[in-house]
């Protein structure tokens, strides 16, 4: 962006150089056109330069790791896999549905729906929430159990030796065969030494006999009495 007009261009310096020395000038006048050349040195200019050696060898390394680290990690985009220790070839193997295990699969309904009153452990809270663990309410006949959940219930009872009377809610709108045959077989299981409910068993209650309004303590006993 220099103004060129300003200054005398390469050729007419030079000219003026070769001028001055046809004239015969003296040391000191030469020293002097020579220090001006010098000093005006040619402006620099971006000349077709190839891109340094080692700048092609670095980008061609980077690419040739991205691409390697990417095709032995995509692990084939797959949703269920985020494991930055991924291997190959396990994707398969995992994808595989496991084995349903009706017993983990009813602890979580079981935290997810009953430990606000019956709690963690299942021992409930004494005079509010019946406990679950070693009750003969939730051994022997399923049906008992089942009935309680598909429709929930009221009034007094007795659990343990123990009196109670407070709110069972319903959970035959919320959770399905599955989850109740499911919870009930972890509490069975794991807390009564007692039997897995089959998922049909809650399929077979909920259509034969169909109920909106909770059970109180009497009636269940009446139909289903303890063990
Ligand atoms: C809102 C509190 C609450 C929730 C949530 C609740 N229960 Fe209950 N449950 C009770 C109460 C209260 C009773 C006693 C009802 C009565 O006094 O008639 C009871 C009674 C029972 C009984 C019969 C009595 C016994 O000790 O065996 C079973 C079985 C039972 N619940 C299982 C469950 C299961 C399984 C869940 C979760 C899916 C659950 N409950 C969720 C409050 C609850």
């Amino acid at each position: 962006m220099s103004d060129e007009s300003q200054r005398p261009s390469g050729e007419e310096r030079r000219a003026q150089g070769l001028g001055a020395e046809r004239e015969g000038l003296g040391d000191r006048e030469m020293s002097r056109l020579h220090d001006q050349l010098l000093r005006e040195k040619k402006e620099p200019n971006e000349l077709m330069r190839p891109m340094p050696l080692w700048l092609v060898t670095l980008s061609g390394l980077v690419v040739a790791w991205a691409a390697f680290y990417f095709g032995t990690k995509y692990a084939g985009f797959s949703a269920e896999v985020f494991d930055p220790n991924y291997e190959g070839g396990q994707v398969t193997v995992q994808a595989e549905e496991p084995a349903f295990d009706p017993i983990a699969h009813g602890e979580r309904i079981f935290r997810n729906n009953c430990v606000a009153c019956h709690q963690s452990d299942g021992q409930g809270l004494p005079g509010a929430f019946p406990p679950l663990v070693e009750v003969d309410w939730v051994q022997g006949n399923p049906d008992r159990s089942i009935h309680i959940l598909l429709a929930g219930m009221n009034g007094p009872i007795e659990v343990n030796g123990q009196a109670y009377n407070g709110n069972m809610p319903a959970f035959g709108g919320i959770l399905s065969d599955r989850d109740i045959a499911a919870v009930l077989s972890y509490i069975r299981v794991e807390w009564n030494g007692s039997e897995v409910v089959p998922e049909d068993r809650v399929a077979d209650l909920r259509a034969s006999a169909p109920r909106s309004a909770p059970w109180t303590g009497e009636e269940i006993l009446a139909d289903y009495p303890l063990p």
